[in-house]
């Protein structure tokens, strides 16, 4: 199976799964290709460490969707990967049919709360500042609703009194880097 991982900032969990890759944790998966919509992030420097072709694509004109000629660049970019899997793994854009439709079932998405609850930006930070005493992450399929699609899995992460947005973070993106390289593994048993 093979996988593309599009991302937009730090990469940590990008580089969660090329480790996991590395140490046969990630079942028949195969990241072909690291896309990027901001030229500085750190995720780019993943590329060369782990022997991968990392790319910036530009995804103007839009700042916050992926639509237009950003979205076309991206498109083809994935098509030449020939990518049985779209990974976004910290991919800050709302993505718009034409995306959807080029990669229907075949793009799955981390967001870092457990979902329903606290979709959109800032995940984390709003269910520190809601006060539920558990969230998580979610690993989902991309449909039209911008975090809507069928779950495919879930980790729980309790808030603790003594937590600050800080610990709390770590502690999810811990569980993302559990998380997200398994169901991956797991999707790679199923393909063809
Ligand atoms: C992760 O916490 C991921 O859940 C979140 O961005 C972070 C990326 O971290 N994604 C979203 O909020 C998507 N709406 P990383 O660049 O270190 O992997």
């Amino acid at each position: 199976m093979r996988v593309v991982l599009l991302g937009s900032g730090r990469g940590s969990n990008a580089e969660a799964i090329l480790n996991a890759q590395r140490e046969g944790r990630l079942g028949r998966a195969q990241v072909v290709a690291l896309f990027c919509d901001q030229p500085e992030a750190r995720m780019l420097e993943l590329g060369p460490r782990f022997g991968v072709p990392a790319q910036f694509i530009d995804p103007a004109p839009f700042r916050t969707k992926l639509e237009g000629p950003g979205e076309e660049r991206f498109i083809a970019a994935i098509r030449a990967a020939q990518a049985d899997l779209v990974v976004l793994a910290g991919f800050m854009r709302v993505i718009k049919p034409a995306f959807l439709a080029a990669f229907a079932g075949r793009i799955i998405n981390l967001h870092p709360s457990l979902l329903p609850s606290f979709p959109g930006l800032d995940g984390i930070g709003q269910a520190f500042r809601h006060g539920v005493k558990v969230t998580g992450c979610t690993v989902h399929e991309v449909n039209a609703t911008v975090d809507g699609g069928r779950i495919l899995d879930q980790e729980a992460v309790r808030i603790e009194d003594s937590d600050t947005i800080d610990t709390l973070a770590a502690r999810i993106h811990a569980a993302e880097h559990r998380l997200l390289p398994a169901v991956i593994a797991r999707l790679s048993a199923r393909q063809p």
